[in-house]
């Protein structure tokens, strides 16, 4: 058997002694409870603004959420074949992978190269930007393919994870930057004429076919593995979903008269949801995160759920309690380091809520190694609740956005969710807290068998920027080659 580590120790469940906090940091937990608790009847409430904002933008008019198609027109059989390139331009990686899609059914093999992201680069030049990939992408051809004045173009899709209109598969108008990335010059323009400039100037051979969205990749890798897949989440740096919807319903596709049932996956970004501050809870450290964040009024709901901001409301509670209240929690003590903006990823968050012990020593040591503090036992457990009820709210937030979508289109029962990112895959409790809110907003009944399926079930997905990418650049080909050239622009490059 491979892989398989030292099982990890238990982590301690829910908060121990508060008892024997002094009573103004109970208050302040109670404050806190409040602020960030969200009830059944929220979530419900949430979720019907969330179905109606999903239809809204669809339609000619639009709303928050930009629920962008893709031109992905078809679901994977399971049968499609052939040798693809993939790249994929994360929130924090670059990868880069060769992905071959093999006879056997459902199967592939992969070769991939991650670089770092360099952190100056999310608000760089642009230029700079697309020469990195470039120079990634060549180093990669190089390696695995030889000499690149001899090659042949090798066709691409490329996961460009951020909101852009496509009227085409091979083109992608950048609505905005999200995620913190703020590069100037590329709002409002095709990325891929830039991207190409840049890898013809080194003669990178590479053919685009397609330019995809982390979860529309995310949703085909998973359906080509399991038919029963709907919906594809990230619940990474950011937070968003495709899934597959008929032209029917697509309003502002009208004009272009596809038959109404031809589908077509949409990329919802659903991070803008309720950008308008009509339903989501938001407390003064989301409000604070946005305000200070490169694009304000912005990504709403993905500021209280991705993994980019966890950390970080964190870290403002923690301020704030030091700050300004009576409590005046970590007194007499050099909070320089706990004061520097994004210095807590979720990953801290994610060590809190793991910490085993009664005593919760790894958190004290977490902190005194990280930031050199130390804090008291009465401390520890008021931090040991705000990372849980920051977990817990992203995960029953997230729950409403899944129902949402399984409303509008009527998944009721055996309906898979492929999903992805660190925080579905490393926080804590993340996938059982969805699931108990999946249950409340959807009024299912208790299971009688623990075995069971629920009728909705969140599950780890295939690799969507590498699999689904190949497998998206595949049925591309394939249905350029059976005649279908909408929402095509080059068609150069598919032959
Ligand atoms: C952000 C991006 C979106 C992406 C998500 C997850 O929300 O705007 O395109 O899918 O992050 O990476």
């Amino acid at each position: 058997m491979v892989g398989l580590g030292p099982k990890p120790p238990p982590s301690r469940k829910g908060t121990g002694t508060l008892a024997d906090a002094p009573k103004d940091l109970l208050k302040e937990i109670k404050h806190l409870e409040e602020l960030f608790t969200i009830d059944t009847a929220k979530l419900k409430e949430i979720t019907h603004h969330f179905v109606n904002e999903l239809t809204k933008g669809l339609s000619v008019k639009g709303g928050s959420i930009p629920m962008n198609p893709t031109w992905v027109m078809s679901q994977p059989t399971g049968y499609e074949t052939g040798s693809y390139l993939a790249l994929d331009m994360g929130g924090t990686n670059l990868r880069v992978c060769q992905v071959t899609l093999t006879e056997q059914k459902s199967e592939f093999d992969i070769i991939q190269s991650k670089y770092r992201m360099p952190e100056e680069l999310k608000t760089g030049d642009a230029d700079e930007l697309w020469e990195y990939i470039a120079d990634c992408l060549l180093q990669f051809i190089e390696t695995h393919h030889g000499d690149v004045t001899k090659l042949d173009k090798i066709p691409l899709g490329f996961t460009f994870s951020y909101p852009a209109t496509q009227n085409y598969v091979d083109e992608g108008i950048l609505q905005r930057w999200t995620k913190g990335f703020d590069i100037a010059g590329v709002e409002g323009h095709n990325v891929v004429p830039m991207f190409e400039a840049a890898l013809a100037q080194r003669g990178v051979p590479i053919k685009l076919t397609a330019l995809i969205n982390d979860t529309t990749g995310t949703l085909i890798a998973s359906a080509y593995t399991d038919p029963k897949m709907k919906i594809g989440c990230i619940f990474g740096t950011g937070c968003n979903a495709a899934y597959i919807e008929d032209c029917g319903s697509i309003p502002k596709l009208a004009h272009l008269n596809l038959p109404p049932e031809t589908p077509m996956a949409i990329n919802c970004e659903w991070g803008a949801f309720d950008n308008e501050g009509k339903v989501l809870p938001r407390t003064p450290y989301d409000v604070a995160i946005d305000k200070d964040s490169p694009r304000p009024g912005q990504q709403s709901f993905e500021k209280m759920i991705a993994g980019l901001y966890l950390g970080e409301i964190f870290r403002l509670i923690m301020v704030d309690l030091h700050d300004k209240h009576d409590v005046h929690i970590f007194a007499g003590q050099d909070i320089a380091k706990l004061r520097k903006p994004y210095s807590l990823d979720s990953s801290f968050l994610s060590s809190i809520e793991e910490d085993p012990f009664e005593n919760l020593s790894e958190t004290l040591d977490l902190f005194q190694n990280k930031l050199n503090i130390s804090p008291n036992l009465p401390e520890l457990e008021l931090i040991r609740r705000t990372a849980e009820l920051i977990g817990t709210r992203a995960a029953r937030l997230s729950a409403c956005g899944v129902s949402a979508i399984s409303i509008k289109k009527g998944y009721t029962t055996s309906c898979h969710v492929g999903a992805d990112g660190s925080v579905f895959n490393k926080y804590p409790h993340f996938k059982a807290r969805g699931a108990v809110a999946l249950r409340e907003i959807l009024d299912w009944p208790e299971k009688t068998d623990p075995k069971e399926e629920d009728p909705i079930e969140i599950l780890t997905a295939e690799d969507g920027s590498g699999v689904g990418a190949a497998l998206i650049a595949a049925l591309t080909l394939q249905r350029v080659k059976a005649g279908n050239m909408h929402g095509i622009l080059h068609p150069e490059n598919f032959t």
